[in-house]
């Protein structure tokens, strides 16, 4: 005897929990692989070869962080034992190695405290004429190309008064070449680009303590380190989007079984 269609697709629950499974695995699939784009730039940019899931990298980007920027930057996004977890650091770590600031009281500080530095606004403006930026949300609205290449690209520039030094990838950019002795002092080579323009390309004018190589390595650790800091759960969310896939791809294999039982003894 045929047996008249009891469901239309949509009445069926197993269909509808396949669709839903389906569409949920599509979307969550697009979500991981979508990347953050980059702000525009009019010199090209390089793109550093950084390894969000190493500690080594991570940690050596924190030091660098605390020694070189913090004096002006602040990143008050961030707490310090925070940054101890996901770095695999101690508290003690942490307060012996990456802690120069001291609190409201003097008192050097606590491993709990946001990563905010001891200048002022009004110092940071009377010094460099804007406020040193917040660095925590950087590589989100810079990129990491941008900010690699920025780090490579100061030259000596005698226009510049105060601080002597302009950059590519930041023209009039008012802050100074604070890793010269690490990468040495670059000068600009103006080449005509043959179109009527010129072209700034740039040369090591007098070495630094650190080979190009490991200057990039550097500036690599630092960029590595504001990457973490924009988004410093990315790795635990990569690791979850991991387990909720496989956990939907599980569903999807229920839900068809459960529509071939449902429509087992149905002839179409
Ligand atoms: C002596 C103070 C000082 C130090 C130290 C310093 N900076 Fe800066 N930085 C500035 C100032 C001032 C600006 C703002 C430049 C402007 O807008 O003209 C700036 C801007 C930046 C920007 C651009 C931010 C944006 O979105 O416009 C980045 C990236 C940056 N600094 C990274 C660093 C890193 C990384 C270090 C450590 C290696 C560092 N800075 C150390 C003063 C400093």
């Amino acid at each position: 005897m045929r047996i008249k269609r009891i469901y239309s697709p949509l009445q069926c629950p197993a269909r509808i929990a396949m669709l839903v499974a389906g569409f949920v695995i599509v979307m969550a699939s697009l979500g991981l692989v979508s990347t953050a784009s980059a702000a525009g730039s009019s010199v090209p940019l390089e793109t550093p070869h950084i390894d969000p899931g190493s500690k080594k990298s991570l940690q050596r980007g924190a030091k660098l962080y605390v020694n070189y920027c913090m004096g002006c930057h602040t990143a008050d996004y961030q707490r310090y034992n925070r940054l101890a977890r996901d770095l695999d650091l101690t508290d003690e770590d942490v307060a012996e190695q990456l802690i120069f600031t001291t609190d409201e009281a003097g008192e050097p500080t606590k491993p709990g405290s946001l990563m905010v530095n001891n200048m002022s606004n009004e110092y940071g403006r009377a010094a460099f004429g804007v406020i040193p930026p917040n660095l925590a949300l950087t590589a989100r609205s810079r990129g990491v190309d941008w900010i690699y290449t920025y780090m490579k690209s100061f030259y000596l520039d005698p226009g510049r008064g105060g601080i002597g030094v302009n950059n590519t990838v930041y023209p009039g950019a008012a802050m100074p070449h604070v890793l010269w002795e690490l990468q040495g002092w670059q000068k600009a080579v103006y080449e005509d680009d043959g179109h009527g323009g010129e072209k700034i390309s740039l040369e090591l004018a007098s070495p630094g303590s650190q080979s190009p190589q490991e200057y990039d390595q550097t500036i690599t650790d630092i960029t590595n380190f504001l990457a973490y800091m924009a988004d410093p759960i990315k790795q635990t969310r990569h690791k979850i989007g991991v387990f909720v896939l496989l956990f939907l791809f599980g569903l999807l294999a229920i839900a068809y079984l459960l529509k071939k039982e449902y429509w087992r003894d149905v002839v179409h």
